[in-house]
């Protein structure tokens, strides 16, 4: 084709080219304007609407953040130079109180948590023998465990049809959920951490406000309310509460990944009383769980199995809230002084039948 030819060509079909132009121009136009559909547009809108939602949905929640407002409640003041126990430890270093009888009003608690309209769910495994435990777990729970306030009872079992049929007052519920049986003790110890976190995600979440994981070899004696409650809770372990660092059965070798320094650590924290918010717990129980899957890749078991890794967390998550060995008690460490109360205790058992971990662990 010469230079002639392509002038006369574009010269002939200039017109055609200039109609098409506009022709498509205008069809884009107003189908930009009109379709919701154009990927453009709809990118463009969600990104100012998700910015708008987020900005309203703080704005909402600003005014309609629920108000927890005390009735006239008539109590003994608190006095500066009157300190509620003057025997004990009522808070730690990092401002978490350390629950001991005497040092709360549990009036104002349990108001307050009345307001609040939640539920708790109390977590217990009953594996294989451990099913002998649960009538006198669950009747001594509905006598003093969160009285007047609502309870699921997760109860972990590898046969439900052997849970109890004991009732339960209003607003409370048993709910056996079906696990597998592990044959060595150590194994289901250790499991509880992935089994708990794996049914905060799926179930708790949506059920419960807080969650209490106890052991099930126990009974409740004495009052177990909502002064428990807080972010993140661990319960002092009745064999060590006044026990120096070195003497705390920590995990001492470095290649596990419950391994803590002998300089470091505040308190021996057991591992059959903790809880808080789910998601707190999910957070606990999961990362238990990766480092128990870890050191078993590398064939080690931490000393004391996940009692040992709940310690190497709290290290470094401090709770937020540290029950007294009240609410964790054998009575093979006699009565002290300090003790006003026994509230959950360990159940003897013949060690023949039943192997028990923890009292091996107490040494008695
Ligand atoms: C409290 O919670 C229960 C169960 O979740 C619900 O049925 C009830 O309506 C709630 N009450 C208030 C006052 O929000
Ligand atoms: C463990 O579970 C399996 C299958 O459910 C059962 O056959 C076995 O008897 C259980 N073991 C014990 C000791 O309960
Ligand atoms: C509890 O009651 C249910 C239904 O009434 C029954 O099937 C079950 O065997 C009972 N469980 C026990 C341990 O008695
Ligand atoms: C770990 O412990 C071993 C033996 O107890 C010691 O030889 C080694 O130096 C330790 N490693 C670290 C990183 O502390
Ligand atoms: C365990 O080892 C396997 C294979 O070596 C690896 O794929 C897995 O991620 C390891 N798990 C943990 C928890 O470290």
């Amino acid at each position: 084709m010469d230079r002639t030819r392509i002038r006369v060509f574009f010269k002939c079909s200039a017109p055609l080219i200039f109609w098409l132009c506009l022709l498509s121009t205008f069809f884009l136009g107003f189908f930009w304007q009109t379709s919701e559909g154009h990927w453009l547009n709809r990118g463009i809108s969600i990104l100012c609407e998700t910015q708008s939602r987020l900005s309203r949905n703080k704005t909402d929640l600003l005014d309609n953040s629920p108000e927890i407002e005390l009735p006239r409640m008539v109590y003994t003041k608190a006095h500066i130079f009157k300190p509620l126990r003057t025997d004990v430890l009522t808070v730690t270093p990092w401002f978490a109180p350390i629950v001991w009888e005497g040092s709360y009003n549990l009036d104002i608690l349990n108001e307050q948590f009345r307001q609040k309209n939640m539920t708790v769910g109390l977590t217990i495994f009953a594996i294989k023998k451990y099913v002998v435990f649960l009538q006198r777990f669950l009747e001594t729970a509905e006598t003093y465990f969160m009285v007047g306030h609502r309870v699921k009872y997760y109860v972990f079992t590898d046969r439900p049809e052997a849970v109890p049929n004991v009732t339960v007052k209003d607003g409370r519920e048993i709910v056996p959920l079906k696990v597998q049986n592990y044959s060595r003790w150590q194994e289901i110890s250790m499991r509880r951490m992935e089994i708990i976190s794996y049914f905060s995600k799926q179930r708790f979440i949506n059920e419960v406000g807080f969650l209490v994981c106890v052991d099930v070899d126990m009974r409740f004696n004495d009052h177990v309310g909502v002064e428990i409650l807080s972010e993140l809770f661990d319960t002092i372990h009745p064999g060590f509460y006044a026990s120096e660092r070195k003497a705390f059965t920590y995990e001492r070798r470095n290649n596990s990944k419950a391994f803590i320094p002998q300089d470091e650590g505040d308190f021996y924290y057991a591992g059959g009383f903790f809880g808080g918010t789910v998601d707190k717990v999910y957070q606990l129980t999961k990362k238990c769980h990766e480092a128990i899957m870890a050191d078993k890749n590398r064939s080690m078991e931490a000393i004391w199995q996940e009692e040992s890794h709940l310690n190497k967390y709290f290290v470094y998550h401090k709770p937020t809230k540290i029950l007294s060995p009240e609410y964790l008690w054998d009575n093979n460490f006699g009565s002290p002084q300090f003790l006003k109360k026994k509230r959950f205790l360990a159940v003897p058992k013949n060690h023949a039948v039943i192997r028990n971990r923890r009292n091996s662990h107490l040494k008695c």
